[in-house]
This record gives structure tokens, sequence and C-alpha cells, in this order.
């Protein structure tokens, strides 16, 4: 009797794609995997291997703002990216307190982020996310922001108001 294969041709190929399958089904697991995971994974490390950087923005000439007033300004984020667009540009609510002092609030609620608008009649920003209200000095005074409105570092260099950019300042201590 010789030494043959104990596997017919047909039982071969069934083993065949049987393998074939099994790497199959370990790659795609493998690519869902990573499709699931990599969104977690980034947003975790993210701060870790940010690269925001902090400049100084030019906004416009000290005389051009009224002492007492509070304006929206915007200047360009600090690492904007070519396909940014609009979102290349942030903004910040910049009240001239004296003749050379001013203060710039980040105009993104510590709650979520949403844009806040001052309100010169009862002196207030708002939120129309979540109903956060801030006294006109930042401090929370309802609603669910855990923290003061975040401030940019201002100075006045050569007759120019400039603004310090830095990431966009979201709370790290979020409610649940
Ligand atoms: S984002 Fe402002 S209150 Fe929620």
């Amino acid at each position: 009797m010789s030494l043959q294969s104990d596997q017919s041709p047909t039982a071969a190929a069934g083993s065949a794609r049987r393998t074939f399958l099994v790497r199959l089904n370990i790659v795609l697991s493998a690519i869902i995997g990573a499709v699931i995971t990599l969104p977690g994974l980034s947003y975790v490390l993210a701060p870790v291997f940010s690269t925001s950087k902090r400049e100084w923005r030019k906004i416009g000439p000290v005389n051009k703002y009224t002492i007492g007033d509070t304006v929206n300004v915007r200047f360009e984020d600090p690492s904007p990216k070519k396909w940014a667009g609009v979102t290349a540009e942030s903004g910040a609510w910049l009240r001239r307190v004296t003749d050379d002092e001013f203060i710039a609030f980040s105009i993104n609620c510590r709650h979520l982020g949403c844009p806040v608008r001052w309100e010169p009649g009862p002196s207030l920003f708002m939120c129309p996310c979540h109903g956060g209200v801030y006294y006109s000095n930042g401090d929370v005074a309802a609603g669910p922001p855990p923290e003061p409105l975040h401030r940019y570092p201002v100075r006045v260099r050569d007759g120019f108001v400039e603004i310090e950019t830095s990431p966009i300042p979201l709370t790290t201590n979020h409610p649940v």
C-alpha cells in the first residue's frame, strides 16, 4: 500500500477554504476593533501629544475700544490647519477697564463649549445651550457651568491690544 495523503482533493480544498476564512475573520476583526478603539484612544491621548501653541495676536488699536464696553473680537487660532476654514478663528469678549487695562474672556462656555454672548443690560454672559449664566467678572451665576469663564492674557504693545492665544479652554471638571 502506498503512502498517500489521507485527504481527498475535496477535503484539502475545504481545509484551505477554512484556513482562508479564519484568517479573513482575524483581519476583519482587527479592522473593526481598530475602528471602534481609535477614536476613544485619540481622545484620551490628544492632550499628551497636543502641539497647540500660545501666541500673542494683535487685536486692534487701543483707541478703538471704549472704557467700560465689552465687545466681541476675533483672532486666528494658534495652530490653524489648512482645511480649518472659519474654525481657524477663535473669539473673545474684550473689555476695556481703564486707559491701558483690558480683560479678555473666552467666548466658550465652561460647560460644553457653546459660545456665550454678552448682555450689556443686565451685565451678564449668557449661554444659549443649557442656560448657563455668568456675572460680568466671568464668575458662574447660574446653570451647569462648573467654572468661571476662562480669561486670556491681554497686553498693550505699541498702541495695540494683544491677546495671548491658547487651546479652546473647555473645562476638565465636567459634572455628570
Ligand atoms: S454649554 Fe453652556 S450651559 Fe451648557
